[in-house]
């Protein structure tokens, strides 16, 4: 693994590999026991959107490491008045040891690490949220002691954690159920993959999708960069795809529920089930931590 740009590219061994790894690093870290594994890397950290999460586990993770971050907003960079990617991608490599970014287009993504000749983590973009699933593959399995076999179901939008969230279920060997309105559907090329598995289906019937799960995932109707479709989204999502007591009632009686966060209860999850389900929420929301500690180690240890 020479980066990490999207699930798609990691064999089921590769995952595997990062969640053990999360798991010890998670120890050690409960333990104090010192794991400087990065001591003099630097990481920069590019955001061309807003985050809270990704932001602060990423520096807060690799200082864990011995390793430093240099925040670097997009709006203050020089690709923000057109120096070209490829560019910036050469630059950076002079100076760092990595570059984890947050951005709107895949290719982006893609093409520093096409360009640079250092380790590329995708900290999100409209296509897909890796870092964010690794963290949910690693809380799934704590809680439930495995993986394979279980039954994921997705209601919502089908966005970047959808298409993630399908990807990184079906390589775990997981039953992955979509319900997704019409017209919101998880992209293409996620589709095309998911097709040659039959683990895998998609509906409009969240009552359908939730039908026996032992987890239950979602994530908001509008996501960054579709805050002008606010309204048109409000009324294809509301008073179905959200996850309430109704999904509660025929999904497994053990049934987790997932929110990458942050969450408009009310919306996507119902109040009462958001807070029934708090504790496995923030232990998601903290194996950000965990997970991207350990892609970090694998990625830009020597
Ligand atoms: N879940 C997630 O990526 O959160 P942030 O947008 O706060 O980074
Ligand atoms: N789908 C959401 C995830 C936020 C972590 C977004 O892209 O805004």
């Amino acid at each position: 693994m020479r980066h990490l740009l999207k699930l798609l590219d990691l064999s089921p061994e590769e995952i595997v590999e990062i969640l053990d790894l999360a798991d010890k690093l998670k120890y050690q870290k409960a333990h104090n026991i010192p794991h400087p594994r990065l001591a003099g890397k630097s990481l920069g950290l590019v955001f061309a959107k807003s985050s809270t999460r990704t932001r602060i586990s990423f520096e807060t993770g690799i200082f864990q490491l011995g390793g430093q971050a240099l925040f670097l907003s997009a709006n203050d960079l020089q690709i923000n008045r057109g120096e070209p990617v490829e560019d910036t991608a050469r630059v950076l490599s002079r100076y760092l040891d990595g570059i984890m970014i947050r951005t709107f287009a895949q290719e982006e993504v893609e093409a520093l690490a096409t360009h640079g000749d250092i380790p590329i983590i995708n900290g999100l973009t409209d296509f897909c949220h890796p870092c964010q699933v690794l963290a949910d593959l690693m809380t799934i399995r704590e809680h439930k002691g495995l993986l394979s076999g279980l039954k994921m179901a997705y209601i919502g939008d089908g966005n970047n954690m959808a298409n993630s969230l399908i990807v990184g279920g079906l390589k775990m060997g997981m039953t992955v159920a979509a319900a997704c309105p019409k017209g919101y559907e998880p992209w293409q090329q996620v589709l095309d993959y998911a097709a040659e598995n039959p683990a895998f289906s998609l509906t409009t019937e969240p009552l359908e999708a939730a039908v026996d799960a032992d987890i239950l995932v979602t994530d908001v109707w509008a996501s960054m960069g579709q805050e002008h479709e606010k309204v048109q989204r409000e009324q294809a999502f509301a008073g179905k795809y959200q996850i309430n007591e109704a999904l509660l009632r025929v999904a497994k009686s053990d049934a987790m529920v997932q929110h990458c966060l942050p969450a408009h209860k009310g919306e996507e999850i119902a109040r009462d089930v958001f807070e029934a389900h708090a504790a496995e929420i923030f232990d998601e929301a903290e194996n950000r931590l965990h997970a991207q500690k350990a892609v970090m180690v694998l990625l830009m240890e020597q």
